[in-house]
């Protein structure tokens, strides 16, 4: 497949900032600035309690709303915890799925990953996959290592034709945060990494249709440089997608090359 055949995609991931009110008062900034935008999909994922003012806010727009996280069971005895079906009752359509920020501080792994994606697409919920290396891992030359495994564990017993909706956020930790942001080469190289081990577990074809986003203190001066690569298929975007005005420009320069 062209690279161009897979439609960008620029997630914000919004963490845990914003109030219900403040999430609504972007999207009322936001929409104008983005009127014109065709080329990508757009998703915002607020804190849950924004969820269902969001989803109310954006109906009828090209804007999809998502959480960033969720429990792989429907219910059940887990305080604190929100579970897919609860995601899709209020019309949440997307899903983050093992953001390293929940695999440092909330012990999330690789095995909880899986059970998530299954969830996730059994319910019909967009998932978005974060896998990514650690400082210490890059240096010891093991980032191949490390995504391979992550992305093999993550799609353990899956079937591919299962796969259809699958999008991976390639995040390095490292550049999270810091304003370190990854070399479009540095990018592509793991991008293309997750891309060959996406086509020996679950065929080329899958492989060819799955984007892979890259994610990492990307800003609107390096977002043209870093979507203009065949592998990256957009971005996933934290502290910059919190302001609407340098979010939609992301948009805009990342949809440059389309
Ligand atoms: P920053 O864009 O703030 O580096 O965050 C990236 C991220 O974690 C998105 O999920």
């Amino acid at each position: 497949m062209a690279p161009n055949m897979r439609k960008l995609l620029i997630a914000a991931n919004w963490k845990m900032y914003k109030t219900p009110a403040e999430s609504t008062a972007f999207l009322t900034s936001f929409f104008p600035l983005i009127k014109k935008n065709e080329a990508a999909e757009v998703v915002l994922c607020p804190a849950m309690t924004s969820l269902p003012a969001l989803v109310d806010a954006a109906r009828g727009k090209s804007v999809a709303i998502g959480a960033q996280n969720m429990h792989w069971l429907n219910e059940g005895a887990y305080t604190g915890e929100t579970s897919p079906t609860m995601l899709t009752a209020i019309g949440a359509t997307h899903v983050l799925i093992g953001h390293s920020e929940r695999r440092q501080y909330f012990n999330e792994t690789d095995t909880t990953v899986n059970l998530k994606l299954k969830s996730a697409l059994a319910h019909s919920l967009v998932p978005i996959v974060c896998v990514g290396e650690h400082l210490n891992e890059r240096e010891q030359n093991l980032t191949a290592d490390v995504l391979n495994l992550q992305v093999s564990v993550a799609l353990e017993g899956i079937d591919p034709d299962a796969l259809g909706t699958l999008v991976i956020a390639y995040e390095p930790v490292w550049a999270i945060g810091t304003g370190r942001t990854a070399t479009p080469q540095i990018a592509e190289d793991a991008h293309k990494i997750i891309r060959a081990r996406l086509a020996a577990i679950a065929g080329s074809h899958v492989a060819d249709a799955t984007r892979i986003l890259y994610g990492g203190s990307v800003k609107p001066d390096n977002a043209t440089n870093l979507c203009c690569l065949d592998d990256i298929d957009g971005a996933l975007v934290g502290g910059a997608s919190l302001d609407p005005d340098s979010f939609a420009q992301i948009i805009i320069n990342a949809t440059h090359r389309a």
